[in-house]
């Protein structure tokens, strides 16, 4: 069997570490590419010859013509954040309908969702995560207790109302107990949530059959990361994280792909390191460096428009990443935010309780007791932004990537230096490893509709 290839493309760190743009890029070269977990909290941006794309829900292989999308199992999907995205790209004239695939055994996020999310957040003596106020978390809880609604669900729309009439009873007790809120009207949901169903139908679909219909046919697949390592639900800084498996492993569970069928794994990191929202950071910078890094690296959050806060990359943190996701290429984004230092800190290792350590902690009070150890690499002082040929990268750019690759014990497989599409180099023989352009071509060319 000539089964095609797959990679999994995944944040490294606390997320938005431009996974977008890298996928967008990548994306020449596969067929088809699926999201597999989180919902309309991520915010992949994406720069095409300087025209600027945010995408939620709908991953970035959607903006390159002859690729799929699909929205996996693993997604949380709210209908309404779909179709408003749907209708953005329609008019900004990218070819959705036919190209855009949603799994039928998707969760949806309902407004009880996101009330209890609110509501939550806000209460006394609750830990504030942080969250993007979208319903995530809520809509997880949910499917975990086997008491979701999915997507085929949805389209049925006498077991949608009945769905929508038990739940609302039952939510609006909660939250009215738990947090004095004002009840949601099952009725006015149903309503809406029907009509939206009618604009959702044509694009929903059994998502791991076509994906593994279209491996088995030779086509490549990429599986787009959302969120980071660190936001995981399981390996992250729990509880600062999000509801889904964000590592690569949730790549396989959350769109039907099994684990024999993977090729290889990507991880993207920033040249150094951000996190949104509450939790453990520990070479955080709080002072004039962290504001120079925002201003320089426009660090601010794609969705809620939040500022990020930003500290030096953590060589630690990419270790357990690398161990965590089984990552063999590393990319390297906004090398170009750093141009301007003569030196550039790294956090090399810890130190907790004046012993050195590497061990990643599983409690936030471990996380406190951090001390990050330092060395500083010496900056090249010189503009990278567009570079896009690691030829021309100056030498001491290029050691700083080297010290990053024998430290994490992965390749540097591409070098991103701005926003734009055109501003990324490939690194070594990476390219070799992925499928060959002409095999997308070829293969689009025979499935199209
Ligand atoms: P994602 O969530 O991982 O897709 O990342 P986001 O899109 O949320 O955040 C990354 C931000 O950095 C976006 O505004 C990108 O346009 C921008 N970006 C990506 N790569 C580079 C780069 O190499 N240099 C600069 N200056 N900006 C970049
Ligand atoms: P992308 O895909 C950065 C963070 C939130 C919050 C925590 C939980 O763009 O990298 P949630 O709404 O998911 O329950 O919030 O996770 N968070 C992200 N931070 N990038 C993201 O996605 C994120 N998605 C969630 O800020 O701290
Ligand atoms: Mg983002």
């Amino acid at each position: 069997m000539n089964r095609g290839k797959s990679a999994i493309v995944v944040g490294a760190q606390w997320g938005d570490e431009g996974k977008g743009k890298i996928v967008d890029v990548l994306s020449e070269r596969f067929t088809v590419v699926a999201r597999y977990a989180g919902g309309h909290n991520a915010g992949h941006t994406v720069t095409i010859h300087g025209k600027k794309y945010i995408l939620q829900l709908i991953p970035c292989g959607i903006l390159r013509p002859g690729s799929r999308a699909v929205i996996g199992n693993g997604v949380v999907l709210d209908p309404f954040a779909l179709m408003k995205e749907v209708n953005t790209l329609r008019q900004a004239g990218i070819q959705v309908d036919g190209n855009l695939f949603v799994s039928n055994r998707a969760q949806v996020i309902l407004p009880y969702h996101r009330m209890i999310e609110l509501a939550s957040e806000n209460a006394p003596g609750r830990v504030k995560i942080g969250t993007t106020s979208r319903g995530i978390g809520p809509a997880y809880e949910d499917k975990m207790g086997r008491r979701g609604l999915r997507v085929a669900d949805l389209l049925d729309l006498e077991l949608m109302k009945t769905h929508v009439e038990n739940a609302c009873r039952e939510k609006n007790t909660i939250v009215h107990a738990l947090y004095n809120s004002e009840p949601l009207d099952a009725e006015q949901i149903y309503r809406e949530y029907a009509k939206v169903a009618e604009e959702v139908r044509p694009f929903v679909t059994d998502t791991a059959l076509l994906l593994n219909t279209a491996m088995r046919n030779g086509e490549s697949i990429m599986f787009e990361g959302a969120q980071g390592t660190m936001l995981d639900i399981d390996h992250g800084t729990y509880p600062f994280v999000t509801s889904s498996s964000a590592t690569s492993g949730g790549a396989c569970i959350g769109t039907g792909v099994p684990p024999t069928a993977i090729s290889t794994v990507i991880g993207v990191t920033k040249a150094y390191c951000t996190r949104v929202g509450e939790g453990p950071f520990p070479s955080e910078l709080h002072g004039p460096e962290g504001e120079d890094l925002r201003k320089r690296g426009n660090e601010f959050g794609a969705v809620t428009g939040r500022p990020r806060r930003c500290g030096w990359i953590d060589l630690p943190l990419l270790r357990y990443s690398a161990m965590i996701n089984g990552i063999e290429w590393l990319v390297v984004t906004k090398m170009d935010v750093l141009d301007h230092l003569a030196e550039i800190p790294v956090c090399v290792g810890y130190k907790i309780n004046g012993k050195k350590t590497d061990a990643i902690p599983a409690q936030i009070s471990g996380y406190d007791k951090i001390e990050c150890l330092y060395e500083k690499l010496p900056g090249w002082k010189t503009t990278t932004s567009g570079i896009a040929d690691y030829d021309k990268l100056p030498k001491k750019a290029k050691d700083y990537l080297d010290f990053i690759a024998h430290e994490t014990g992965s390749k540097i497989g591409m070098v991103s230096t701005g926003p734009d599409r055109e501003q990324t180099m490939y690194v070594g023989d990476f390219l070799a490893h992925l499928p060959h352009e002409a095999v997308l071509n070829g293969a689009v060319a025979g499935k199209r509709k």
